[in-house]
């Protein structure tokens, strides 16, 4: 009779015109009913199901994404991101739910750090090609979180808008360098229901020290990714499971004053240096 009822809902999906919308509707189903049959839940766990996916649902506004949040908890994003990397080029990894409001454009150089306070850095390196050519122009988004450990879309009283962000132009030879604060480890939300499914399942909500970068240039896959802070807390235990070794980079205490004077921050100062490759394959 269950193996009927869930036949007779694929079957129900037959007249999708779009036949992949079809496919993973399909898919869904069945491994839907094999979850229920396999654990049969009760009535009341149900209601509590639907409860939570509300929850969920109704914990989303313009500055917040808890279904993100939820699909990184259980690395499905990791998963999915996974999937659609490219195998050649800088590994990819999640979005992430922060990733809200435009970055402002900035010239190279500027600093992201606009409140100040934590420990200078500078980020540079260049946008490359497959083959090590260099992608002059190419276009890369940063987002991070302050000293402290939050996004300015998290602190609106406390932060400016676009703090933490850029929108930086590789020069002509796909050189790109900023200013910023080195980031901190940081718990995500955990005053909506996917910080109570980690309370209820003894999971601890922080995240390593990181960099959020989208990557893309002119006819080459864009990758989104992080750059990881090395020796930050948490590294082998993300809570959203996204950290690769790849991604891991020094953020190298630099004693060098010409250098600081010409990326115009106090002298020693610490330096993460990473290139970032892209696979002109697929556009
Ligand atoms: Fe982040």
């Amino acid at each position: 009779m269950t193996t009927d009822l869930t036949e007779a809902v694929v079957d129900s999906l037959k007249d999708t015109t779009d036949p992949r919308l079809r496919e993973l509707l399909a898919s869904l189903t069945r491994h839907l009913h094999a979850f229920v049959r396999e654990t049969e839940p009760t009535m009341a766990e149900w209601e509590r199901a639907i409860d939570f996916l509300t929850a969920t649902g109704q914990t989303c506004t313009d500055t917040r994404q808890e279904f993100v949040l939820l699909s990184d908890v259980l690395g499905v994003s990791m998963l999915v991101e996974t999937i659609n990397a490219d195998e050649h080029g800088t590994d990819s990894t999640v979005l992430g739910p922060f990733h809200m409001t435009e970055s402002p454009v900035r010239e190279l150089g500027a600093d992201i750090d606009l409140v100040g306070g934590g420990e200078p850095c500078v980020v540079s390196g260049r946008v490359l090609s497959l083959d090590g050519t260099p992608l002059p122009g190419a276009l890369l988004d940063v987002w991070q979180a302050n000293a402290e450990g939050f996004y300015d879309v998290q602190q609106p009283e406390v932060q400016p808008a676009g703090n933490g962000r850029g929108l930086f132009t590789a020069d002509a030879e796909g050189r790109f360098w900023f200013r910023t604060c080195v980031p901190s480890p940081y718990p995500i939300p955990t005053d909506g229901p996917v910080g109570d499914l980690l309370k209820a399942t003894g999971r601890h909500p922080y995240r390593p020290a990181h960099i959020h970068f989208i990557a893309s240039a002119a006819g080459h896959v864009p990758v989104t990714t992080h750059i990881f802070v090395a020796g930050s807390e948490h590294l082998d235990s993300d809570a959203v499971f996204a950290v690769k070794e790849s991604l891991v980079q020094d953020f190298a205490e630099t004693d060098d004053p010409s250098l600081a004077r010409e990326f115009g921050v106090p002298n020693p100062f610490r330096h993460a240096r990473f290139d970032l490759v892209l696979n002109p394959g697929r556009s």
